[in-house]
């Protein structure tokens, strides 16, 4: 039984593919062996769902297709029923179709026919099924969490649900199961892990949705290197169960400040070199003003190297000062190297000296091309950092079929908001400042790291988690420095304050973000193409329409006005 995928019929025979979720079957209709069934075939269109019994047997050797599974067999059809018609579906259900999304999205359940699309969710279901056999295998248990709950810090805005029984009051979907799971390790489950749905109302890209799921994690009695030697496991066993690949462990780790200098990012992509290196030293007296103004005043100086610059036409050159543009960068200095010549607008400017430091600091060689931001720290490493990303693209250096994962450690504790014009914790306020690093708490918190690591693959950050904070003490410290009041603290998460008071193990945890890693193993571009029913970037259902206006009863029920 199955959907029709084509029919061809070759003025006499007729064959018919029929496709089911594990792939498709020939089905023959043959007037010479069954002049009725071969009449009734006349009436099948695509997607027809048909139920054929038949003798499986060997095509011909000439008509044997290489290509798909089944393609050294075929059905010879002796009973055909047609248990429903269908109209013809808006777009045809090939892997390489080329379909608007929104026609997809709306009529997704014909885009879930397609082969690639029910191939990423039977990968999904795989990945999901390993998840739970490796942790329930080590001794986990899988615990689920409220969702109609208390706003929890992830630093997103909430999805607000208003109660009906108590009136002008909300529930908050989780942003994640955070103080829940911190709960749990109270009430002694050591070992939890969950997948479980998290809703943030945030901006939408490519790799973000408003709802998605985490494969949850948190720990009892264990230390940073407990959590990354078991979720290193974790990957490990999965890939390995799932896409028959061995990933090497331990992972690299690398310190946020090493990943931010070397790479300008918090998620690099290791797979390609084009390293930052950094010029401040040797250019902080150059007599190009943007240079000293920048070094001068806490900036800094710092460049990629291209090797073979022929790859880069001055058209191109140009396009990339735009590109840096975008991440506010106020120009982008290039030069091409000969030996002691460079062909660049700066090459005027520059003492032989300079010259010489800069191509030994780069490890240039003719040919080579040298693009260099002076700015603020922020700017010069998110505008490099990007150019990295955009020049391994563009110049084809990353190795598709490469799966390169790395810790980030050593976060920093907190980051200032300039919207909120106060600290910010960087993870999240219950995650442990490192031991080292807790007197600075008072005299500079903007230099206290954090207990907390991110795991990063092909450059994507897929999971992130820390050591938390056990003592009450200590959490009181870190909400003071956050600016938060002891009212605020006590109606936010007073009551997680209280359990740190009743014999809190030490603990810790981490959760990854599981349609990432099913959209990174199954190759796709979009995380909407690993989740059944995903929202548009705009964080609506073509589907089912939603969000949508409610009745006015049910707006009264709530006692809730909209304007
Ligand atoms: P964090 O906020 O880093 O940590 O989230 C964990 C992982 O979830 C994924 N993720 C998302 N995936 C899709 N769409 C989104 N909108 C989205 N937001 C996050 C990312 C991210 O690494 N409670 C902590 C974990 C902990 O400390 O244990 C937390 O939620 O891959
Ligand atoms: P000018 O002499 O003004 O033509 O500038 C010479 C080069 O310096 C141009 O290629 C600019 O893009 C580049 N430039 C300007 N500002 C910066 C900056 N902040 N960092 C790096 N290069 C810059």
């Amino acid at each position: 039984m199955g959907w029709v995928h084509r029919r061809r019929d070759h003025g006499g025979v007729i064959f018919v593919d029929l496709r089911d979720r594990e792939g498709i079957a020939q089905v023959v209709f043959n007037p010479e062996i069954n002049p009725q069934i071969h009449e009734q075939a006349h009436r099948i269109r695509n997607e027809f769902v048909l139920a054929v019994k038949g003798t499986v047997r060997g095509r011909p050797f000439d008509m044997i297709n290489p290509n798909i599974s089944t393609g050294e067999i075929e059905v010879m059809a002796d009973e055909l029923e047609i248990l429903n018609t269908s109209k013809t579906p808006p777009f045809v259900l090939e892997d390489d179709a080329d379909i608007s999304e929104n026609i997809r999205l709306k009529y997704r359940y014909l885009d879930l026919r397609r082969h690639c699309m029910q191939k990423n969710l039977l990968l999904r279901n795989r990945i999901a099924v390993e998840t739970r056999n490796y942790f329930q295998s080590n001794g986990f248990i899988e615990i689920e969490t409220p969702f109609l709950t208390k706003s929890t810090p992830e630093g997103a805005r909430d999805y607000l649900v208003p109660s009906r029984v108590n009136q002008g009051m909300f529930f908050a979907l989780p942003q994640s199961p955070q103080l829940f799971k911190q709960l749990l390790m109270v009430s002694g489950f050591d070992r939890y892990y969950q997948i479980v749905k998290c809703f943030r109302d945030e901006d939408l890209r490519a790799d973000r949705q408003p709802e998605f799921t985490q494969i949850d994690i948190e720990m009892s009695f264990i230390s940073e290197d407990d959590i990354i030697s078991v979720n290193e496991g974790l990957i490990a066993h999965i890939f390995e169960t799932c896409l028959d690949r061995r990933v090497a462990t331990p992972f690299p780790r690398i310190t946020y400040q090493e990943a931010i200098s070397r790479f300008g990012k918090d998620n690099p992509d290791i797979r390609f070199g084009l390293e930052l290196k950094d010029l401040t030293d040797i250019l902080k007296k150059s007599k190009f003003q943007v240079f000293a103004e920048a070094a001068g005043s806490g900036g800094v100086i710092k460049a990629i190297k291209v090797d073979d610059g022929t790859r880069l036409s001055r058209k191109d050159l140009d396009d990339l000062v735009d590109f840096v543009g975008i991440y506010g960068a106020k120009g982008l200095a290039w030069a091409r190297i000969k030996d002691s010549e460079w062909t660049s607008p700066i090459f005027k400017y520059l003492t032989p000296e300079e010259v010489k430091a800069v191509n030994a600091a780069m490890e240039a060689n003719p040919g080579d091309v040298i693009l260099i931001v002076a700015d603020t720290p922020g700017v010069a490493h998110d505008a490099l950092g990007n150019l990295r990303v955009h020049l391994a693209n563009k110049l084809k250096l990353i190795e598709s079929d490469i799966f390169a994962f790395t810790w980030i450690t050593e976060f920093p504790m907190f980051e200032y908001s300039e919207r909120e014009k106060r600290l910010m914790a960087t993870h999240h306020p219950f995650t442990s400042p490192m031991e080292a690093d807790v007197p600075l708490l008072d005299t500079a918190p903007e230099k206290v790291r954090a207990r907390a690591y991110d795991l990063v693959l092909n450059g994507s950050e897929i999971g992130g988690g820390s050591i938390r904070i056990h003592r009450q003490d200590v959490q009181s410290k870190i909400f003071s420095v956050l600016n938060l009041t002891e009212e605020e603290t006590k109606s936010k998460f007073g009551f997680l304050l209280e359990a740190l008071e009743y014999g809190t193990p030490p603990h810790g945890g981490i959760a990854f973000g599981f349609d990432r890693i099913v959209m990174l193993m199954t190759g796709s571009e979009s995380i909407r193409d690993v989740i059944a029913f995903p929202k548009t970037q705009k964080a609506t259902c073509l589907l089912t329409d939603a969000p949508s206006q409610v009745s006015l009863e049910q707006l009264m029920e709530l006692s809730l006005k909209t304007t």
